[in-house]
């Protein structure tokens, strides 16, 4: 017997349709999901933890403050992992056998790199002098030199790497 019926036949190719299109996007999702991840998620892990900086002996109580480079030794993102990643680089001071002090070497004021002038610090690109202990002295910063915690263990020097906000006077990790 033929199928006349044009309501029938409507209804069935309607029907197929949807059928075809919801197996398709059902099947969909788990690429789309592979493709897109993880976009969107705050996937960089950047070591909150102290860092390893060697023995506490390499600095000398009473010497000139010391520039060293802040190593992680593993930073991930959601694609890749990559070892030993310079982060930045610190000034550290030890001012006593116990008493450590260290500061970022970021600029507060618009990022460049602190360096030390024999009796106190310069950022070369816009001539903000500060103090052996941090405070500034003259230039457009509008703060002090950041300082970064610092610990001794086991005789090792651990420093736990910040990077603030520049180009302000409050100072707000970022
Ligand atoms: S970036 Fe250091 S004074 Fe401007």
């Amino acid at each position: 017997m033929a199928d006349n019926d044009p309501d029938r036949r409507k209804f069935l190719k309607v029907a197929t349709c949807a059928l075809g299109g919801g197996v398709g996007l059902v099947a969909a999702v788990p690429v789309v999901r592979f493709v897109l991840d993880p976009a969107g998620k705050t996937t960089v892990s950047t070591p909150s933890e102290p860092l390893d900086l060697g023995n506490v002996d390499r600095f000398r109580v009473g010497a000139p403050p010391r520039r060293v480079e802040v190593i992680a030794p593993l930073v991930k993102d959601g694609w890749t992992s990559a070892r030993d990643v310079v982060l930045g680089a610190a000034w550290i001071r030890r001012i006593e056998p116990t008493k450590i002090e260290a500061f970022s070497a970021v600029c507060p004021h618009l990022g460049c790199a602190i360096g030390w002038e024999g009796k106190d610090f310069l950022c070369p690109c816009h001539d903000s002098r500060f103090s052996v202990t941090g405070e500034k002295t003259t230039g457009p910063s509008e703060r002090g030199l950041d300082p970064l915690p610092v610990q001794i263990k086991d005789g090792r020097l651990q420093l736990t790497w910040v990077r603030y906000k520049t180009g302000s006077s409050s100072r707000e990790p970022v």
